[in-house]
């Protein structure tokens, strides 16, 4: 009797211990939500900045730069925990695989580097395309990889073996290029202002989107897989259907500035671009509407990212006062319920 009511008494205590430290970080998540805000953190790269994106548990980034280097930051601390060596030119493109144990980047060197994320070795060196790549993405299984360059084609390699299982044949260069959500498409985003949508399995060339009036430097799926969006160097974000091929929303981003990158956020109900005038704006997905602008870059903003779990952007800069700058914006929390 008194062994058990000793034993409930202890557990009371926990529990009361527990209710305690829940309640004290709701507290401060609130007094965080009321202005106390944490510092949006700035990190100097050194070198112009091209690609950056975060890790799949957003513990990390990984950044591409024109000084030919990949580097992996922390993202908490802004400290370098590796530079990655071994491309031979510039570096346009960065992604982590999706189970954070791989680093893919494409570069002018006309390469594709796979590298193992904890150690900083290249694992892979992947050969085939004639001129530089200009972007890269892992297939939402990890097991492939799609790279997109200047010699009008996109191919799809085995992320294991580093082969070539597919070359798909563009007519003019190849600037951006993701994967659908279930893996089955690509798109692709070319200097004759189009996005194209392949079938994986066949090679078989599903849709064109024509309506952008420069080169489509950027593409992303939203996240249910039902939207296309693509931007421009004519300073226009354009969402299309996914299945329909019809322009649903063209946003106008800038007056003569190009759009260098899009992103959805998560869940889909936001999606930001980074442009060449140095401004990132948060954009409402089903209204079209601008409900941000993030202002901080000295100029050219050519990564735009979300967080993992949506609450943080991410966005690099290779404006040439500042060498190459990467911001991650604490402040854009639940942007949605200002609405
Ligand atoms: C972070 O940047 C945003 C957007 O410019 C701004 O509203 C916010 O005040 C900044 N936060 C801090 C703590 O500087
Ligand atoms: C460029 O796009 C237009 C419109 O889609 C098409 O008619 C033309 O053949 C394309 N040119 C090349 C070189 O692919
Ligand atoms: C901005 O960056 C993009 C992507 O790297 C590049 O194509 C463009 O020329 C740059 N623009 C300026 C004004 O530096």
């Amino acid at each position: 009797m008194a062994f058990s009511s000793k034993g409930l008494g202890l557990g009371l205590l926990a529990m009361a211990s527990i209710l305690q430290q829940a309640a004290a970080r709701a507290a401060h998540a609130e007094t965080s939500l009321k202005g106390v805000e944490l510092p949006n953190r700035t990190i100097r790269v050194g070198s112009q900045l091209i690609s950056v994106q975060w890790s799949p548990d957003g513990a990390n980034l990984v950044s591409g730069s024109t000084d030919t280097m990949v580097r992996v930051w922390d993202a908490a601390t802004g400290t370098c925990l590796q530079t990655l060596t071994g491309h031979k030119q510039k570096v346009s493109s960065v992604a982590y695989s999706p189970d954070g144990t791989h680093v893919v980047s494409g570069s002018w060197d006309a390469t594709l580097k796979v590298w193992d994320a904890i150690t900083g070795r290249c694992v892979q060196t992947l050969t085939g395309h004639d001129k530089a790549v200009a972007s890269v993405a892992y297939s939402p299984d990890g097991s492939k990889i799609v790279s997109g360059s200047y010699d009008n084609t996109i191919k799809v390699w085995d992320a294991r073996s580093g082969e070539c299982l597919r070359t798909l044949t563009d007519h003019s260069f190849i600037y951006c290029v993701a994967y659908s959500p279930d893996g089955a498409h690509i798109i692709s985003g070319n200097s004759n202002k189009t996005v194209k949508m392949w079938d994986v399995a066949t090679g078989a060339l599903l849709e064109t989107f024509a309506g952008h009036a420069m080169a489509v430097s950027s593409v992303a799926y939203s996240p249910d897989g039902a939207h296309v969006m693509s931007g421009s160097w004519d300073g226009t974000i354009k969402v299309w259907d996914a299945a329909s091929g019809t322009c649903l929303q063209t946003l106008t981003c800038g007056v003569l500035s190009s759009v260098n990158s899009v992103a959805y956020s998560p869940d889909g109900a936001n999606f930001i671009s980074g442009s060449e005038d140095g401004i990132i704006k948060v954009w409402d997905a089903g209204s079209g509407t601008c409900m941000q602008e993030l202002n901080s870059h000295a100029g050219n903003v050519t990564s735009v990212a979300y967080s993992p779990y949506g609450a943080q952007i991410l966005s690099g800069s290779n404006d040439e006062y500042s060498q190459g700058t990467i911001i991650i914006w604490y402040a854009p929390v639940k942007l949605q319920s200002f609405v």
